[in-house]
């Protein structure tokens, strides 16, 4: 769970979420590649080989999988890891799938052992291990699976094993969107909501969304707020400066709690080298959306270096804040 993400904005974004690759902006080299894989699966008549996908919360991960079902024509079945506790959970889950339906297990990171050693025979073989009674009369019985295609996502690639993901046959890594990508998000959302905005305004929107398509599309939504209720109803260039001011948004896309971080680095610690633990605890947020959802940006626009030792901050970002930099020799 990120900062950047709160369920409800996404179901009312159910209308904006890209059901076909057409509709799926960016990410160029990705689609590309399912394209002619999909379409070989499809004249094959077979499931799609298994898809592990990469990268931080909100870049459309979710999206992709859904797209994928969409584009094969088979059934789409989403469940996380932390909601398959026991193996009659994924049991029950695997002997219902449709055949070459599309299960999507998000936060596959998070998979227990047991489960995961399950899922390793139902990858491979489409075949199920079920033990049968218990003490010396357990018998272990082969059950039959429907062929699927299991879409793994995760934000933490490094904590999914190698026995795991050595089994997906195909893997993609999202990076951040471009601006350019972006804008092309706004005008899209903007079409499907309705909501008039002005071109110099889509282009400001799409460079202050952390290369992420939710982030855009959540401020494209409260930018139609402050048009509606300040403005003319029209999103202008003078709306967003203002909107993204009153979000505490910066002209880099950075919140309030990214200047937060970078500021505790420098102001508390030196500059770093400082641990992740440490590091959370003074802004008052936890190691696990600082690790997925801050610095991954930070580190991407060039702020934020993550040493052996710990973060260190970069040159640019005591730039950034308007602080000075002190020098090693005082
Ligand atoms: N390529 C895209 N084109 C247009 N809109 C997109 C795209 N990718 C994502 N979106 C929009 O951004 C929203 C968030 O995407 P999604 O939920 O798929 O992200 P995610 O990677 O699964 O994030 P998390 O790691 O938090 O689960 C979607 O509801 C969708 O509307
Ligand atoms: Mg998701």
């Amino acid at each position: 769970m990120n900062p950047g993400y709160d369920p409800s904005e996404d179901e009312k974004e159910a209308t904006l979420r890209p059901r076909y690759l057409s509709e799926f902006q960016g990410q160029e080299r990705i689609k590309d590649n399912l394209l002619i894989f999909i379409r070989a699966a499809r004249e094959r008549a077979e499931a799609l080989d298994h898809l592990f996908l990469m990268g931080p919360p909100g870049l459309g991960k979710t999206t992709l999988a859904l797209v994928v079902a969409s584009e094969m024509g088979v059934d789409f079945k989403p469940t996380s890891a932390p909601a398959i506790e026991k193996p009659k959970d994924l049991a029950g889950i695997l002997t219902n799938l449709r055949p070459n339906a599309v299960l999507f297990i998000d936060e596959i990171h998070r998979l227990k052992p047991a489960i995961e050693e399950m899922l390793y025979i139902a990858m491979e073989d489409f075949e199920l291990d079920w033990v049968i009674g218990q003490g010396p009369a357990a018998r272990t019985v082969r059950i039959p699976l429907p062929p699927f295609t299991l879409v793994g996502a995760t934000t933490k690639a490094g904590m999914v094993s190698a026995p795991l993901s050595s089994r997906f046959g195909i893997s993609l890594r999202f990076d951040y969107y471009s601006a350019e990508e972006l804008e092309r998000v706004v005008r899209r959302s903007s079409r499907i909501l309705d909501i008039k905005i002005d071109e110099d305004a889509v282009k400001l929107l799409a460079g202050t969304s952390r290369g992420t398509p939710r982030i855009a599309n959540r401020l494209l939504r409260r930018m139609r707020d402050f048009a509606q209720v300040k403005g003319a109803g029209v999103i202008t260039k003078d709306i967003v400066i203002d909107g993204l001011a009153r979000l505490e948004v910066d002209f880099l896309g950075l919140e309030r709690l990214d200047r937060e971080i970078l500021k505790a680095i420098i102001l508390r610690f030196g500059g770093g080298p400082v641990g992740a633990e440490t590091l959370a605890v003074s802004v008052s947020e936890s190691v696990e959306s600082l690790e997925d959802y801050y610095e991954p940006y930070l580190i991407q626009i060039g702020m934020l270096a993550r040493t052996p030792r710990g973060r260190i901050v970069t040159p640019a970002a005591y730039r950034h804040l308007g602080l000075e930099q002190m020098n090693e020799n005082g």
